[in-house]
């Protein structure tokens, strides 16, 4: 638990830098997993820092993001499309073709094929070495609703009500809110070798105590993330209040 956001990005953006690097050091690639939504914007921006003023270079590094809408132009303004590279691509020198995200613009006859190629795309890379993820207000990570078992892959869903209201305000009124997604499954996530979820501001407050203190259940998909043997949970003093 940090005192604020800026002191947790700063500290979750040095050790993924020096991730990096190490594997640099040793001529390899690196496999970072990606989220959107509000959380990760300020450990984007920690990482860009870095970039321009330390040197840190991208350029071994391919990453695999959580999520995407569907369906969904990539153009679409609140696409994750548009959303990582604003937020993030456009701002560091990894190539395009190290980029990938979920796609939501394929023919919904093809999406189960879609889904299938990327998480081959993840073990034909080696590999998730660090996955990023924020917490939605119903407990699910990725688009993760409750319901989604512990060994789900990469697959569409759709959307909670909650969810949808969650992001009827970028959208201009919920009824644009795409009603399915497409996302890494529960299995897909704790494949990775090191998770932290990250989660700021009172309103998480309470899915943050469920997740880390009940029991695991399907109802609260990121309760599935306590066996999961190298996570860290990175909060603020507010998201943090309600653990005992
Ligand atoms: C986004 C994602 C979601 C968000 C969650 C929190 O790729 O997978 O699980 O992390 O909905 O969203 P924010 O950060 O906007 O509160």
């Amino acid at each position: 638990i940090y005192d604020d956001a800026q002191a947790a990005v700063v500290q979750v953006a040095g050790e993924i830098a020096a991730a990096i690097r190490e594997r640099q050091a040793s001529g390899g690639k690196f496999v970072l997993g990606l989220a959107t939504g509000s959380t990760p914007v300020p450990l984007y921006r920690e990482l860009i820092r870095i970039h321009r003023e330390e040197g840190l270079s991208f350029a071994n590094v391919i990453s695999f993001n959580l999520d995407e809408y569907f369906p969904i132009d990539d153009r679409h303004p609140e696409s994750y499309h548009r959303f990582m590279r604003e937020q993030l691509f456009d701002h560091i020198d990894m190539p395009d073709e190290q980029i990938n995200i979920p796609k939501g613009d394929v023919p919904r006859e093809e999406v189960f094929d879609a889904c299938k190629e990327y998480e081959d795309a993840i073990v034909a890379a080696g590999g998730i070495d660090i996955q990023i993820l924020g917490i939605g207000r119903t407990g699910h990570i990725g688009f993760n609703e409750p319901g989604s078992g512990p060994k789900s892959r990469t697959r569409l869903v759709t959307l909670d009500r909650l969810t949808r209201l969650d992001a009827a305000r970028d959208f201009h009124g919920e009824h644009n809110v795409p009603r399915y997604a497409v996302t890494m499954g529960v299995g897909t996530i704790m494949d990775a070798k090191k998770v932290y979820l990250l989660a700021w501001g009172r309103s998480k407050a309470e899915v943050i105590r469920a997740a880390v203190e009940d029991d695991p259940v399907e109802n609260l998909p990121a309760s599935f993330l306590q066996a999961h043997e190298n996570v860290s949970f990175i909060l603020d003093t507010a998201s943090g209040s309600e653990l005992t």
